[in-house]
């Protein structure tokens, strides 16, 4: 009886363990060999003061400068469109969802100009249920394997990358794009290649639809391999850069844990647990004592 309570008491702790919960980091370093488009002044990051003080103290304190749209980084829904949300606008609740991935790494790989059409999106609700209003969705064209290259050329699919038109990576048509932003809601979409729009898009079609309906865009987007397709919050966290048009971002997912819901993280279930094991504990050990 007591090894009994004892085992509930264990199997209660794993079952409502917040710490466990599994965090994936959908980030890239952000530094000097991060991938923006070409043309942009040099990523700086340079000391201003590093060393032992006259106090004993160590210090160390940097100055960085860099182009906003470089790296995993968010696009404002005014890149692109007159009139609408900076990133200093952009609403919190925007920048955290239901994640999303909808992979289409085969395709890519066989057709670097793949364009993800609203078929394809059709296709993946009928065999995946439907995307939840208010997604975080994220595209997973296998193109890490080049980002980590930090090749331009291989990430551009290009030989001649100050040639914007020689460009080979694939994205979202805008057929797609309308249906996740006019039927879904969705809040963000974020793509493993450079941009949502395929390297062949004339004029940024997706970009425009983000942009009309403030939708904030996530290029550079890491480690989707490791995401699963559903089940999954994302988080944006950009610093609220006023009157941004970009801005790098630290993006991650907490990964839902089956045997455990968000209810069970407030403080009044953790306090009742940790009373609860520690009963079982005592209670297990009186009895071999
Ligand atoms: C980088 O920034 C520092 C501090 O402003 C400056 O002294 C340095 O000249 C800059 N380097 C480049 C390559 O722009
Ligand atoms: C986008 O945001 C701007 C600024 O808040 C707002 O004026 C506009 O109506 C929004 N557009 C849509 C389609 O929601």
């Amino acid at each position: 009886m007591k090894t009994f309570t004892f085992l509930i008491g264990l199997s209660l702790c794993c079952k409502f363990s917040v710490y466990s919960r599994k965090i994936i980091d959908l980030s890239y370093d952000f530094g000097p060999k991060s991938i923006s488009w070409p043309g942009n002044p040099p990523f700086n990051l340079s000391h201003l003061l590093i060393g032992k003080q006259p106090g004993g103290f160590w210090l160390e304190k940097n100055w960085f400068s860099s182009n906003e749209h470089r790296g995993t980084h968010i696009d404002a829904p005014a890149h692109f469109y007159f009139g609408s949300l900076h990133i200093h606008q952009i609403p919190l609740d925007n920048l955290i969802g239901p994640g999303i991935v909808i992979r289409a790494t085969k395709e890519a790989n066989e057709n670097n100009d793949f364009v993800m059409n609203k078929d394809f999106i059709l296709n993946w609700e009928a065999e995946n249920g439907q995307i939840p209003h208010g997604a975080i969705i994220l595209l997973d064209f296998d193109w890490a394997r080049r980002y980590l290259t930090f090749d331009e050329n291989i990430i551009f699919g290009t030989k001649t990358v100050n040639d914007v038109s020689s460009y080979h990576y694939p994205g979202i048509g805008p057929d797609a794009m309308t249906y996740l932003v006019k039927e879904k809601h969705i809040k963000a979409i974020g793509t493993d290649a450079t941009s949502p729009d395929a390297g062949q898009a004339v004029d940024f079609p997706s970009h425009r639809i983000c942009g009309r309906y403030n939708t904030t865009i996530i290029e550079n987007v890491a480690n989707l391999a490791s995401m699963p397709i559903k089940g999954s919050t994302v988080f944006l966290a950009a610093i609220k850069l006023k009157g941004g048009s970009g801005v790098p971002a630290r993006v991650f997912a907490i990964l839902d844990d089956d045997s455990c819901n968000m209810a069970a993280t407030n403080i009044m279930s953790s306090s009742l647990l940790t009373i609860m094991i520690v009963f079982s504990i005592v209670n297990y050990f009186s009895g071999i004592l």
